[in-house]
């Protein structure tokens, strides 16, 4: 069985050693294909293996078509948007990810930025303490809890709404559960974006539902930009000199949110949330696992696709 690692950006030489180990110990063959600059090169790679671990890499019906002998895909990580699924399925293919591994990382990153943005981006002047300060959770999912436990030390006060989550789930764990994003919104001085990327998602962070956030109020995306409706944000950034916009995914204008926004907007130059090296011998360890379980065992834990 031939297991082909393929990213275009590359895991850390810690984590492929440690997926080289897992894959090697279950008798299986690695091959390698990182930084590829064309297409063709993922196609003509992908040709010959059973299996193939991938970062952000694109998983189309082209690759699909050119992977005869695949049989599983996993994505190490917790968003799987850049796999078409439909055409995976359809070419009898399992797609997992690594739910949770990545999640403190992203958690951390989170908070992080929230203490950067409070103390105005340390510009050097006085800023706000998050202590206190009421925190909405948009997702309690892997990455929501992570957040909820970092920011129960820092003595916020926690709230979260999740459209498929119960409510006894987020509140056995010390935290108030809205029955609607609209009601976070309108509660929280700051809210933490951890929604996946769906087409019921896409888009729905918009004016009408920023514009309910409480003075001098924060948003924190890790998520994922197409969740946001940039031009409504653009808006209301427009309308509200008080309300701060920090993201991990840079958005399309990230040209116009700089020039206009400065001092109530930061990215990160590229995705940092789980750019950690914990992260990636986690996620990447556990793709390795996950394929030698379901190669030698069936097991389907972690699947996708329907
Ligand atoms: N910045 C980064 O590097 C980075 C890293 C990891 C994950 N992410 C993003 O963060 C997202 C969350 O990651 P996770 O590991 O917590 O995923 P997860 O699957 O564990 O949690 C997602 C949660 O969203 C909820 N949800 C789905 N649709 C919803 C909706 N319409 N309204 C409200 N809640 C909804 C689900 O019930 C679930 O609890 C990922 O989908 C990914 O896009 C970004």
């Amino acid at each position: 069985m031939k297991v082909l690692i393929a990213t275009d950006k590359p895991f850390a030489k810690v984590a492929v050693d440690g997926i080289r180990k897992e894959i090697e110990a279950a008798g299986f063959e690695l091959a390698l294909l990182e930084k590829y600059t064309e297409k063709a090169q993922l196609l003509d790679a992908v040709k010959d293996a059973n299996a193939i671990i991938i970062r952000s890499d694109i998983i189309d019906a082209a690759v699909l078509d050119a992977a005869k002998e695949l049989k599983i895909v996993v994505r190490a990580g917790a968003g799987y948007d850049n796999v078409d699924l439909d055409a995976a399925t359809a070419h009898g293919v399992c797609v997992m990810n690594t739910p949770g591994q990545n999640s403190n990382a992203v958690a951390e990153l989170a908070l992080g930025m929230m203490v950067y943005a409070v103390r105005n981006f340390y510009n050097g002047t006085s800023g706000t303490e998050l202590m206190g300060k009421k925190l909405g959770i948009h997702a309690y999912g892997n990455v929501g809890r992570n957040v909820a436990r970092v920011a129960k030390g820092f003595g916020m006060e926690i709230y979260a709404y999740d459209a498929f989550c119960p409510k006894e789930v987020i509140e056995k764990d010390g935290i108030t559960a809205c029955a609607s994003a609209e009601e976070l919104y309108k509660t929280c001085n700051v809210v933490s974006l951890h929604i996946p990327a769906t087409a019921e998602t896409k888009n729905s962070i918009n004016y009408a539902l920023l514009k309910e956030m409480p003075k001098g109020a924060m948003l924190v995306n890790t998520a994922r930009k197409e969740v946001i409706n940039e031009a409504e944000l653009l808006k209301l950034m427009e309308d509200r000199a008080d309300f701060k916009y920090v993201t991990d995914i840079m958005p399309a204008a990230h040209a116009e949110f700089t020039e206009k926004y400065a001092g109530r907007y930061f990215s990160t130059p590229k995705k940092m949330g789980a750019q950690t090296a914990e992260a990636n011998i986690n996620a990447g360890i556990a793709a390795a696992q996950q394929i030698v379980g379901f190669l030698n065992d069936g097991c389907e834990k972690f699947k996708v696709n329907k």
